[in-house]
C-alpha cells in the first residue's frame, strides 16, 4: 500500500527552494509545525528547515499525482477528500487537459471547475499536445493512481471507469491488528487501536468489532513513576525540558520547566477532550495579577483551544472553538492550617458544549458551542506564552478523548 505520507515525503521531489522561506516561523518550527500549505498551487506545499547556521529555509514540495496537499492531515492526500481553494481549473472549461507533474501517465482534465486526476491505459504516455499515445519503446511504465478513464477509440466503444484508491497517512502492522504506523511530519510513529478495535486499512481508521465493549481509557497517561513514559497504550512521545523526576512526581521549577507533547499539534479533537491533573501548588505564593500556566497549546501565535491556569484565588480553564469559546474558574481550596502546599485533583473536561471544570469537589460549567479549534501547536505541561510557568509537582497527568466516568 502506498501511503499519502510515502508520496509526500519520499516520493516528493523539492520543486524550488526559497521563495517561501517568509512561511516558516521559528516558534512554530519548535512546536514541529514544518510544513506549511502552499499558497499557489494545491498540488504542492512548503516545508521549513534549519539550516547548519540555525536560520530556517523552504523547500517547495510536489504531492504524488493525484493529491492535494492537506494541512489537516499534514500530508498529500485524495485530490476527492482534499479543498483546494486555488484549482488551476477554476478559469478553464470542462475537458481542458494538462500533463501531471512527476506521472507520465497522468494527467488533469477539468471538470465542473475542479481538476480531476486521470490516467493513460498502461502501455502508454501522455503527450501535452496529442493527449494520450502509444509508448513506442515502453518509455512510460508509471503506476498511476488517478481516475483511469479509457479513451475512446476506433475499435472500442467501451470507457471504463475505476475508482481511486483511497490515500491513507497510516499503515497496518503486519503482526499486530491492534496496531498501526502513522506517518506524520516526516515521522512514523506506532499507535494502538483504541480497545477493542482493529486497524483496517481500506478505511484507514480503527474499526470496533459490534460485541466488544468500549471502555474509555486514557490517551496519554503520565503517572511519573517511570520517567516520562506515557503508560497508555499509545506510548505518546513526551519531550522534556528541565522537569525532574522523582517518587512519582515531576518537579516544575517555575522559571524554565516544562514538558512537550508533539502529537497534540494539530489533532483532531471533536466533542470531547478531558485532561485529569494531580498536583500540588502552593498558590498562595502566585502574585496578584500572575497566572500560572498549568496546560496549554498556547505557543504558537495563535489563539488556544486550551488552557488553563491558576492564581491566589482560582484555577481558571479556557477552551477555545470555532464559534463560541468558553471560560470557567474555580475557587482555590484553602490551605489547611499545617500545608504549605496543597494537592489539587483537577478536572478540565469539553464535552457536549460545556466546559466543565473540577477542582476536588467543586465543579462549575459554562456553555460553549462549535468543535474545538485545530490548533498546530503542541501540548505544553506548566507552560503558556506570556504567562508564568507552573512551580510545584505533578503527581498525575491524563488526557481522554473519551468520559471515562460514562
Ligand atoms: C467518449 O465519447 C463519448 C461520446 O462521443 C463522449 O461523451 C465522452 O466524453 C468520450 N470520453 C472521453 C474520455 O473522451
Ligand atoms: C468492451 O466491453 C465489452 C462488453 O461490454 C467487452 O466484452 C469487451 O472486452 C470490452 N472491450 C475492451 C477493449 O475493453
Ligand atoms: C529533563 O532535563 C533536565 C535537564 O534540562 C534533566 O536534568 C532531567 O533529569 C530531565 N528529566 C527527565 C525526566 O529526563
Ligand atoms: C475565542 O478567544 C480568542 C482569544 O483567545 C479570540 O481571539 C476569539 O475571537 C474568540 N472566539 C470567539 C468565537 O469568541
Ligand atoms: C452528551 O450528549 C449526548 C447526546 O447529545 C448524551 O447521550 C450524553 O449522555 C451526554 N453526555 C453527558 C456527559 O452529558
Amino acid at each position: 500500500m502506498i501511503t499519502a505520507t510515502f508520496l509526500a515525503l519520499v516520493g516528493a521531489t523539492i520543486v524550488s527552494a526559497g521563495t517561501y522561506d517568509y512561511l516558516c516561523d521559528e516558534k512554530n518550527y519548535d512546536n514541529y509545525v514544518t510544513l506549511y500549505t502552499h499558497p499557489k498551487d494545491c498540488s504542492k506545499y512548503v516545508q521549513c528547515w534549519k539550516n547548519a547556521l540555525g536560520a530556517l529555509e523552504s523547500d517547495e514540495r510536489q504531492c504524488g499525482f493525484g493529491t492535494y496537499w492537506s494541512m489537516t492531515d499534514l500530508s498529500c492526500i485524495n485530490v476527492d477528500q482534499a479543498k483546494c481553494g486555488e484549482d488551476a481549473c477554476l478559469s478553464l472549461i470542462d475537458g481542458e487537459q494538462r500533463a501531471a507533474k512527476g506521472n507520465c501517465r497522468g494527467y488533469w482534465q477539468c471538470m465542473g471547475k475542479k481538476s480531476v486526476p486521470m490516467c493513460c491505459p498502461p502501455g502508454q504516455h501522455y503527450n501535452s499536445i496529442n493527449g494520450c499515445e502509444d509508448n513506442i519503446n515502453e518509455e512510460c511504465t508509471a503506476d498511476c493512481l488517478g481516475q483511469y478513464v479509457a479513451p475512446n477509440d476506433t475499435d472500442s466503444g467501451n470507457s471504463t471507469t475505476t475508482e481511486a484508491p483511497i490515500l491513507c497517512n497510516k499503515e497496518e502492522e503486519a503482526n499486530s491488528p491492534s496496531s498501526y504506523k502513522w506517518n506524520v511530519n516526516g515521522q512514523s510513529y506506532l499507535m494502538k487501536c483504541p480497545s477493542g478495535t482493529v486497524f483496517v486499512q481500506t478505511k484507514c481508521t480503527c474499526l470496533g468489532s459490534e460485541t466488544a465493549p468500549r471502555t474509555c481509557e486514557p490517551e496519554l497517561l503520565l503517572k511519573f513513576t517511570n520517567g516520562l513514559l506515557d503508560e497508555s497504550r499509545n506510548q505518546i512521545d513526551v519531550q522534556n525540558v528541565s522537569v525532574l523526576v522523582e517518587n512519582g512526581e515531576a518537579i516544575f521549577d517555575g522559571t524554565t520547566s516544562q514538558l512537550v507533547v508533539p502529537f497534540y499539534s494539530n489533532l483532531d479533537i471533536k466533542n470531547t477532550l478531558i485532561v485529569r491533573m494531580k498536583y500540588t501548588s502552593d498558590h498562595t505564593e502566585i502574585p496578584d495579577g500572575e497566572q500560572r500556566a498549568l496546560f496549554s497549546n498556547l505557543d504558537c501565535n495563535v489563539d488556544p483551544s486550551i488552557l488553563m491556569t491558576e492564581n491566589s484565588q482560582n484555577v481558571v480553564a479556557f477552551v477555545g472553538t470555532w464559534v463560541k469559546n468558553g471560560t470557567v474558574a474555580v475557587p482555590q481550596t484553602p490551605l489547611a492550617a499545617n500545608e504549605i502546599v496543597s494537592e489539587k485533583d483537577v478536572m478540565y473536561k469539553f464535552q457536549n458544549n460545556t466546559l466543565s471544570l473540577t477542582v476536588d469537589t467543586t465543579e462549575n460549567d459554562v456553555p460553549t458551542l462549535g468543535q474545538l479549534k485545530k490548533i498546530q501547536c503542541a501540548l505544553h505541561i506548566g507552560y503558556a506564552s506570556g504567562m508564568a510557568n507552573f512551580k510545584g509537582k505533578i503527581d498525575e497527568f491524563a488526557v481522554y478523548q473519551c468520559d471515562p466516568q460514562a
